[in-house]
């Protein structure tokens, strides 16, 4: 199956009496790099959450091309996330498994894969993002910019189809950011895939997006090209751009 079309229609989602989605919608393109913009503590997460099924919404649509996630049987959900590559916030790593069993891990999770393959595999992938040999080094001998990688490496390993990235930059320095926002590029150009990041990188989202939708109050306020956001009057996106994140 090719990259998919993910819409998103209406999405509520409450916490306690915190109403954090008040109707999401937005279009996340196939094939191309999508951004998901907003200021911290906006929704992102939940958002992410809500989309790879591991939060329900409260009301509203979210369709993978013409799967609906509340109304698809188990099988197709269990089918749909081996299509997709996942970074969480904090990278979320296993400390009792080492480097390469860690990037390893969905392979033989999901896809019961050969232990030898497996390997070359993680290891092939550890190299092209600057770690060759440190399939066996330990969890917790790793620089935060090390993790980042190594989940970058897990989120890979599937080759999926649609990837998912939380905040991938987030506490890296300028040179790490822009060496991990080379390697999502490059990853899409390589699959073709579906590719959302949550950012509140500025920078990096006008430099890297195809298209971006901002997050604010619990609803999507544009979704445009980065050039059309930058030309956009509202005062809401004037002052995000402007660098006012929280
Ligand atoms: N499981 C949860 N239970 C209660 N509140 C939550 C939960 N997950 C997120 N929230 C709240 O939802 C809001 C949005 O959180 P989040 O999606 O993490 O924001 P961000 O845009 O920074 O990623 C926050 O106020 C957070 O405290
Ligand atoms: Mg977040």
């Amino acid at each position: 199956m090719a990259a998919p079309t993910i819409v998103i229609k209406d999405i509520h989602k409450t916490f306690g009496d915190q109403e954090v989605l008040k109707g999401m919608s937005f279009v996340v393109q196939p094939g191309k790099v999508n951004f998901l913009i907003g200021r911290s503590g906006e929704g992102k997460t939940v958002a992410l959450k809500l989309l790879t099924g591991l939060l329900g919404p409260d009301a509203g649509e979210i369709w993978y091309d013409d799967l609906e996630l509340s109304q698809a049987e188990t099988k197709d959900l269990y089918d749909l996330r081996l299509r997709i590559g996942l970074l969480f916030q904090d990278g979320a790593l296993f400390d009792s498994l080492s480097v390469g069993e860690n990037v390893a891990f969905p392979l033989w999770f999901h896809r019961k894969a050969k232990a030898k393959v497996t390997r070359a595999k993680a290891e092939g992938l550890l190299t092209d993002l600057g770690l060759a040999d440190a399939y066996d080094r330990p969890v917790t001998s790793l620089s935060t910019g090390e993790r980042k990688r190594v989940a970058l490496a897990r989120a890979l390993i599937v080759e999926p189809e649609i990837l998912f990235f939380d905040e991938p930059t987030t506490g890296l320095d300028p040179l790490l950011s822009a060496q991990v926002d080379g390697l999502i590029s490059q990853a899409q150009e390589r699959s073709g895939a579906t590719v959302l990041v949550i950012s509140h990188d500025i920078a990096a989202t006008l430099t890297l997006a195809d298209q971006v939708s901002m997050l604010y109050d619990g609803r999507i306020i544009a979704s445009s090209t980065p050039d059309e956001l930058r030309a956009n009057p509202s005062p809401e996106v004037r002052k995000f751009l402007a660098g006012a994140t929280d």
